[in-house]
């Protein structure tokens, strides 16, 4: 089936990455074959012409996004060093710690202690929370990264997890961090009603299991190589990373003290810039750089994976992602502007990062 796309100007859908048979070198253009030998040096004069993003008029212009994002940064680490400590069996405790602690843009805890400040709820409310999503995350990183799913060997910029530790190892690890995830809520979150904190949990499980992020994954792995329709891609984004940047969102406001209406606000902006993320994610496999993601761009491509970029093109994407981050701040134009100037900025680092 060929794209509208394709029909209308089909060098521009090939540039695109629409319907290319990435499974067949011979028929790739020699642009392409940049791409799939994952030196991205090499696409520099290919993908220079689109990559201008326009950032969004936010109300206060003033805050300093880059001084937020390196506070809470460390804060998080700090915590995070804390809840992993290395004990008995000591190579199980350093295999959990070593991806957990190898850094990272620590995006989705940073939109969770932004969401609980958003209605004046302090970042130590929602600290416990956010180490559960980082070590779930890197949970759902590590098994990501295995030879049987995307089969990567660096993330974060140091070897995955089972090329240091062996598979073996590494799945126990990635056991390890799911259950403390959960644990680390239930003992250490203070100051906030218990049923908020059931209700945290629940919003942290359900975005992991087999409704979030275990769904989509399972769908990506089995798109690989499909024709996949723009409706199970929406899927396969909204699920495997939508829904832990959705739940992180609401996490922080329920943690915060936030009303039923407050929080439905924040569902919405989290569907919206959950989405967009994913989609950014996409394009950086291909107009990324290893040395600042930390992880190898072009394995998608390499595996032929159901993207964004593939099937609406690239520049749609780039599009689509920031409409996305757009509409999502529609939601935020509820809550009082300087309260919600982190979530603003955080959004359009969303669909502009590392690029
Ligand atoms: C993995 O998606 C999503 C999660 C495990 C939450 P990707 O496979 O696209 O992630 P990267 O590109 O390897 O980081
Ligand atoms: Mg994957
Ligand atoms: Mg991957
Ligand atoms: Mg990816």
């Amino acid at each position: 089936m060929a794209s509208a796309a394709f029909l209308k100007n089909p060098i521009n859908a090939l540039q695109s990455h629409t319907r290319i048979p990435f499974g067949h070198p011979k028929l790739v253009p020699t642009k392409f074959h940049a791409i799939l030998v994952g030196n991205s040096s090499l696409m520099q004069p290919f993908v220079a012409k689109t990559l201008t993003i326009k950032s969004q008029n936010n109300p206060s212009p003033e805050f300093k996004l880059e001084e937020y994002r390196t506070k809470k940064i460390k804060l998080i680490n700090k915590a995070l060093d804390e809840a992993v400590p290395l004990q008995h069996p000591t190579k199980l405790h350093e295999a959990m710690r070593y991806t957990l602690l190898a850094g990272g843009k620590r995006l989705i805890s940073t939109l969770c202690i932004a969401s609980c400040e958003l209605v004046g709820g302090d970042e130590s409310l929602a600290m416990p929370t956010v180490c559960a999503f980082e070590m779930i995350f890197t949970a759902g990183m590590i098994h990501d990264d295995f030879p049987d799913m995307d089969n990567c060997d660096i993330r974060r910029g140091k070897p995955t997890n089972h090329k240091v530790y062996g598979e073996t190892t590494s799945i126990l690890a990635c056991n390890g961090l799911l259950c403390l995830a959960i644990e680390h809520i239930a003992t250490n979150t203070e100051n906030v009603s218990l049923d908020r904190v059931v209700r945290a949990i629940t919003e942290v499980c359900s975005a992991a299991g087999a409704k979030g992020s275990t769904a989509g994954q399972f769908a990506d792995v089995n798109s690989e190589g499909q024709e996949v329709s723009l409706s199970e891609l929406e899927f396969i984004h909204k699920h495997k990373t939508g829904k832990f940047v959705e739940a992180a969102l609401v996490c922080g406001i329920v943690l915060g003290g936030g009303n039923e209406v407050e929080i439905e606000r924040l569902r919405k902006f989290g569907k919206k810039v959950g989405l967009a993320y994913q989609v950014w994610d996409d394009i950086l496999d291909i107009n990324g750089f290893t040395e600042k993601l930390g992880k190898k761009v072009g394995n998608d491509l390499l595996r032929n994976k159901a993207t964004y970029p593939k099937l609406m093109g690239m520049d749609e994407s780039k599009k689509f992602a920031t409409q996305l981050v757009a509409q999502a701040k529609e939601e935020l134009s509820y809550f009082d502007s300087t309260m919600a100037a982190p979530l603003y900025h955080l959004a359009d680092f969303i669909v502009s990062r590392m690029l």
